[in-house]
């Protein structure tokens, strides 16, 4: 298994069509990334596994495409407006800006994350355990200032603080807001979930590690409503559920690992916390957020906005406000993963003897952007009768087709960018209205007829 760097990937998957800078024409914007053809097509299929799993194929749950832009008051009564900082600290020598919690994280390698650390104890820690500046060594620091998150704009034509609005830094709050809607709409009893899947802001100090960390990014979260006592069940539930949902996307388990958090770090409100790790090049790093988050945040929108949102249990006739339990990730990150844990080169040995690479992408087919390459043998041959099959397939399946290069270049390409199966269009399909299927994986070719294939791919489609 090849261990690709960050910058080989990132190399890679501009060179694909999977991701490019974004703004590059003028010289780019720092951080920001545009998924072409191949990457919305892989995005939106992470996103589509996301939904089949944690909303489509669940018993409990249901889901929601709330707002970007929401009320202010839903900001400052989640503490968002005065709470969502982050600590930001400057080399007083070079003038590098830095997070004070991502220089502790990085200087031990992920061990120690600085979440839950007061500005004291990030700054004791810096200078206890001689954490220089990365960039010219220095061990002079100036305090540490808040630095909030969320972008700010103005609704409407008069840009005064009455028509300020943010972007929302989190899609969980649209949840939260629609619990009494979503409830009495669909009489969902207590356990159930709302999943939401959409585009998040945050002004990061740091962005960084290509798309690991952006300013614009996309969040797959669920809110799973629960009675109170029962919260740990379920947090234990979605904490395995989710890591078995990324073992079944391929991404090695063996990069994988839950990380606890100790008491003193968690968050206030939180009386369980794991993050799901992934190894990469650079270290151990947060891929997927699972809290038992009480209920601080219905609670919270009770107490700010004056409407109820308690619940009336049938089964006993008690009333509360649910518990939460939140399993949140960003779609780029679990497409960075899956990336990493699908890129292989591979020596292989031709019939003369000759060693040969083909680098492959081993995505599972319901990620992999395409998953059947249409290829006529010899074009002028075969073209119009592969074209022909294009028309029929890409009604069911995506397809790519691709009419240039020796067929053997052609299964090479497509193995690169992970097709899972290329359909090679020769005289035998216009005799006998047979094609032959290669499998990406084991390079093995079948044979059989053009209207076996649909069902031979919808088959392994099932996830
Ligand atoms: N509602 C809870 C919440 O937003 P979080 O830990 O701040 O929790 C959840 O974010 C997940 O969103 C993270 O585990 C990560 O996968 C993703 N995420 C957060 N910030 C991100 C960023 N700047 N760029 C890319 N993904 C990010």
């Amino acid at each position: 298994m090849k261990e690709i760097t960050l910058e080989e990937l990132a190399a890679f998957m501009k060179e694909q069509g999977f991701v490019y800078p974004g703004s590059e024409i003028y010289g780019g914007l720092a951080n920001s990334f545009d998924f072409g053809p191949l990457g919305v097509e892989l995005k939106n299929n992470v996103k589509k596994a996301w939904w089949e799993k944690f909303v489509k194929q669940s018993r409990y749950n249901v889901g929601l495409d709330s707002s970007i832009l929401m009320n202010k008051e839903v900001w400052v009564a989640t503490g968002h407006i005065t709470s969502f900082n982050d600590p930001l600290i400057d080399c007083k020598k070079c003038k590098s800006r830095y997070r004070a919690d991502k220089l502790i994280e990085d200087f031990t390698n992920g061990e120690i994350t600085g979440d839950g650390m007061s500005n004291d104890d990030l700054v004791k820690y810096l200078y206890d355990h001689k954490v220089v500046c990365p960039n010219c060594g220095a061990l002079d620091y100036t305090d540490i200032r808040k630095f909030n998150l969320m972008f700010k704009t103005h609704q409407g034509v008069l840009e005064d603080n009455k028509n300020e609005v943010y972007l929302r830094p989190e899609t969980a709050q649209g949840i939260f807001v629609n619990f009494k809607n979503i409830q009495r709409t669909t009489r969902k009893k207590v356990p159930f979930g709302v999943g939401q899947v959409g585009k998040s802001f945050r002004n990061e100090i740091t962005p960084g590690n290509f798309i690991f960390r952006v300013r614009e990014f996309e969040q797959m979260e669920l809110e799973f409503f629960c009675k109170p006592g029962t919260e740990i069940e379920w947090f234990q539930y979605w904490r395995k559920y989710c890591f078995d949902f990324l073992l079944s996307l391929g991404v090695k388990e063996d990069k994988l690992r839950y990380r606890d958090h100790d008491p003193e770090e968690l968050a206030f409100y939180s009386n369980a916390t794991t993050d799901i790790e992934f190894k990469f090049p650079w270290g151990f790093g947060e891929l997927w957020g699972i809290a038992s988050r009480t209920d601080y945040d219905l609670k919270a929108h009770q107490t700010h906005s004056g409407e109820a949102l308690d619940y009336l249990d049938p089964t006993d006739n008690s009333k509360y406000i649910p518990y939460v339990v939140e399993p949140s990730v960003g779609v780029e990150r679990v497409l960075l993963t899956v990336m990493f844990s699908a890129y292989d080169e591979e020596e292989l040995t031709k019939a003369d003897g000759s060693k040969d690479v083909r680098t492959v992408l081993h995505l599972h087919p319901v990620l992999a952007p395409y998953k059947v390459a249409i290829l006529p043998l010899i074009k002028k041959n075969h073209a119009d009768k592969a074209l022909e099959l294009f028309d029929l397939y890409s009604k069911y399946f995506t397809c790519v087709y691709d009419e240039t290069a020796n067929i053997g270049k052609r299964y090479r390409r497509q193995d690169a960018i992970g097709t899972p199966y290329a359909i090679c269009v020769d005289d035998e399909t216009l005799a006998n209205n047979t094609v032959t299927v290669r499998n990406r994986d084991t390079m093995e070719q079948v044979t059989m007829s053009v209207d076996e294939v649909i069902p031979y791919i919808q088959e392994k489609l099932v996830f």
